[in-house]
């Protein structure tokens, strides 16, 4: 290879790496999702599942130290960094704090799994009848039998221990006792594949709608208008949403996630 060659590729190699650092800032500063909104009935026990023997599980329904005591919820080492600055790591805690006291105000309930004196996962539910997700951008309609689970959430260092499993299978064991709810709906990112797995290998929730939504830095998402796949489902906006009658199993069935 002459030295005007090597030097091509070189900066050829260069280019494709700056190429994809800037695609991945890109795709933090603005980007649209493909999200499965995925439902399944409660009436069917979800499988017992492998986890960590050390793991309980707690039914929170007040700001209890149960929740109070959970790390912050970060996947991103920035704001792991920013979080070890006292007042902002106090800050972050105080607002994790207050949305947290917002769900539970308005009758939401978390399940939450501990280890010892971690908590390791959790999962919430809302039995309210229509949900909008702040950080999805989704909107929710659902029947007075329904309930919306979200922020299935397993701390990172207890990650792949079967926490996620383990709070999953406590929240649906739970409502399917209760029998108040028939079908829980909730939605997962298309590339989201620990979630696609937990959450349809291991508990069966099936598809019953795509939509996509437009997401700004991360924090502000909007659910495109007419992106919904079918038009009637729980993430349409009624008089569509009510009309999703009747509900057997998926109301989706083309084309349902890849998983590898
Ligand atoms: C999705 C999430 C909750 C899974 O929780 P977890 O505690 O790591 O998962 P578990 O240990 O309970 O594993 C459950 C199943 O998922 C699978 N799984 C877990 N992590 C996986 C990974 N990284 N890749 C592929 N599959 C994975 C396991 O195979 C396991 O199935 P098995 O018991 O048959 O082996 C966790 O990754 C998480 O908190 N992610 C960030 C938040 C998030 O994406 N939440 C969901 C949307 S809001």
């Amino acid at each position: 290879m002459t030295r005007g060659e090597a030097e091509r590729s070189r900066c050829s190699t260069l280019l494709a790496k700056a190429r994809k650092v800037g695609g991945a800032m890109l795709r933090r500063l603005v980007c649209i999702h493909t999200i499965d909104v995925v439902g399944r009935s409660t009436a069917t026990a979800p499988p017992t599942v492998r986890c960590d023997p050390q793991l309980v599980l707690h039914q929170v329904t007040s700001l209890d130290s149960v929740v109070g005591a959970a790390p912050g919820q970060r996947d991103w080492p920035i704001i792991d960094l920013v979080a070890r600055i006292r007042p902002l790591g106090r800050r972050l805690r105080a607002r994790r704090r207050e949305r947290n006291a917002e769900r539970l105000a308005k009758g939401d309930l978390a399940y939450v799994a501990t280890a010892g004196a971690d908590v390791a996962a959790w999962i919430w539910v809302s039995r309210e009848p229509s949900v909008h997700c702040r950080w999805s951008g989704l909107h929710f309609s659902l029947e007075p039998d329904e309930a919306y689970i979200y922020d299935l959430w397993s701390f990172p260092a207890h990650r792949a221990t079967g926490a996620g499993a383990f709070v999953m299978q406590g929240l649906l064991e739970d409502l399917r006792r209760r029998g108040e709810v028939s079908r829980v709906y909730g939605y997962i990112l298309r590339d989201n594949r620990p979630n696609q797995v937990l959450t349809r290998v291991v508990f069966g929730f099936e598809q019953v709608q795509r939509v996509k939504d437009l997401r700004v830095l991360s924090r502000l998402a909007w659910q495109l208008p007419f992106t919904e796949d079918p038009r009637v489902g729980p993430c349409s906006r009624p008089p569509l949403a009510s009309r999703r009658r009747p509900r057997g199993g998926a109301v989706y069935s083309a084309d349902s996630a890849r998983l590898s």
